[in-house]
């Protein structure tokens, strides 16, 4: 479940209705999805997108999308570090960054009006990141995502970056399976 964290702050947001509503004053829309059958981990990218191919396609219709597929990212897939090195430095896109989780996790650090914030994705969120919007992005420790990706057009999804070095002011942490929130953190 999308979880977020503020560090400036020292503030985290795990609260689904809490999530929606902090990503939602960003320009950001998150919702969580279940598929319309079960969808075993090794399905066909054919079989995960017609699971879905409900949402697919009412969100294709709401933000003009043409293309959808699906990226498969493993600890073992080749060439995975210069893959990850693309986007783990703030940049934008010319076009929306959708990204629905089928499995895996994924961190988003997100450079808005207020300051950076941390958005951590995981099986079942969608979530649709503004045109324009400055972030990058991280794998978790275990290094693996599958998520099913919606394009209006599949060229307009370079990189563009900022070169600010913002990025290197945080480290991509990762709640992590066993974090259950800061009142039950063990002592240090
Ligand atoms: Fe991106």
């Amino acid at each position: 479940m999308a979880t977020i964290k503020i560090p400036r702050d020292d503030r985290t947001i795990t609260d689904f209705e809490d999530v929606v509503a902090f990503l939602a004053a960003q320009g950001i829309e998150h919702e969580r999805w279940t598929p319309t059958r079960d969808v075993p981990e090794d399905a066909s990218a054919e079989t995960v997108l017609e699971a879905y191919a409900p949402q697919v396609n009412a969100l294709k219709a709401r933000g003009g999308y043409v293309t959808a597929d699906v990226i498969d990212v493993k600890a073992d897939t080749p060439n995975l570090d210069a893959m990850l090195a693309k986007f783990s430095r703030e940049h934008w896109h010319d076009e929306d960054e959708v990204r629905f989780i089928i499995e895996g996790r994924g961190l988003f650090h997100v450079n808005a009006n207020d300051g950076v914030f941390v958005l951590e994705v995981g099986r079942g969120d969608l979530i649709r990141v503004p045109r324009g919007t400055h972030h990058w992005f991280d794998l978790c420790a275990e290094k693996r995502i599958r998520a099913i990706r919606l394009f209006q057009d599949p060229s307009g999804w370079t990189p563009h970056y900022t070169d600010s070095g913002v990025d290197r002011g945080f480290q991509p942490l990762c709640f992590g399976p066993a974090y259950v929130g800061p009142m039950v953190q063990p002592h240090a």
